[in-house]
């Protein structure tokens, strides 16, 4: 595992080996069943090119409506808690003191990325973010703490974990795109990015 620390953000290259990635997709099977992935829609009325969904007490959710954590996923029912082995990354490398409240899924297919964004609907940003990187690798965006100014990107490959935390809790950052079909750990390609969150 090699660690790199790129405009605050913590990189730990391979943290995840490639069992350790394939229990992951395994615990997220039943995740993703009982809490399917539906495809959001900002404020603004336009699509998202993310499929998403939620694990944990709250989850991310954004409509017409707005974007904010709640505790039930679109159709209606709660989402399902935090599988442990996802649990074990955040306590290993964020906090053995408090579990995060939600696990947001995000699917990423062919032509999805996500445009330079701060995550700001959590109530303590002393709380990191942290991401975990599952198939496809992916070319991932990082600014500054304010919208504008130069721009530096990184590719996450399968196993990665980033820490978003202290400086870098409000960075502006996103995806551009990613190589589908890099990776052969989801069966359909694509790739699953898990972000952790402290939300309430
Ligand atoms: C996010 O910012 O919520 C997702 C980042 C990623 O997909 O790596
Ligand atoms: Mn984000």
């Amino acid at each position: 595992m090699a660690r790199l620390v790129l405009r605050d953000f913590d990189i730990r290259k391979a943290y995840l080996d490639s069992t350790e990635q394939t229990g992951l997709v395994e615990v997220l099977r039943p995740v993703l069943k009982s809490a399917p992935l539906f495809r959001p829609v900002t404020p603004s009325g336009k699509e998202m090119s993310v499929r998403m969904t939620s694990a944990g007490s709250l989850g991310w959710v954004t409509d017409r409506a707005g974007y904010r954590y709640q505790s039930q996923h679109p159709k209606g029912v709660s989402w399902p808690s935090i599988p442990e082995p996802i649990l074990a990354v955040w306590r290993d490398l964020a906090s053995a003191e408090r579990d995060p409240d939600c696990c947001l899924i995000n699917y990423y297919g062919e032509d999805a990325r996500m445009g330079l964004h701060q995550d700001k609907d959590e109530a303590d940003f002393s709380w990191p973010v942290l991401s975990i990187s599952l198939g496809d690798d992916a070319l991932f965006r990082i600014g500054n703490n304010t919208r504008g100014g130069k721009t530096e990107s990184i590719w996450l490959n399968s196993g990665d974990v980033v820490i978003m935390g202290g400086p870098a809790r409000l960075t502006y950052h996103g995806v551009d795109r990613i190589r589908f079909g890099s990776s052969k750990l989801l069966p359909k390609s694509g790739r699953i990015n898990l972000t952790l969150r402290v939300a309430s």
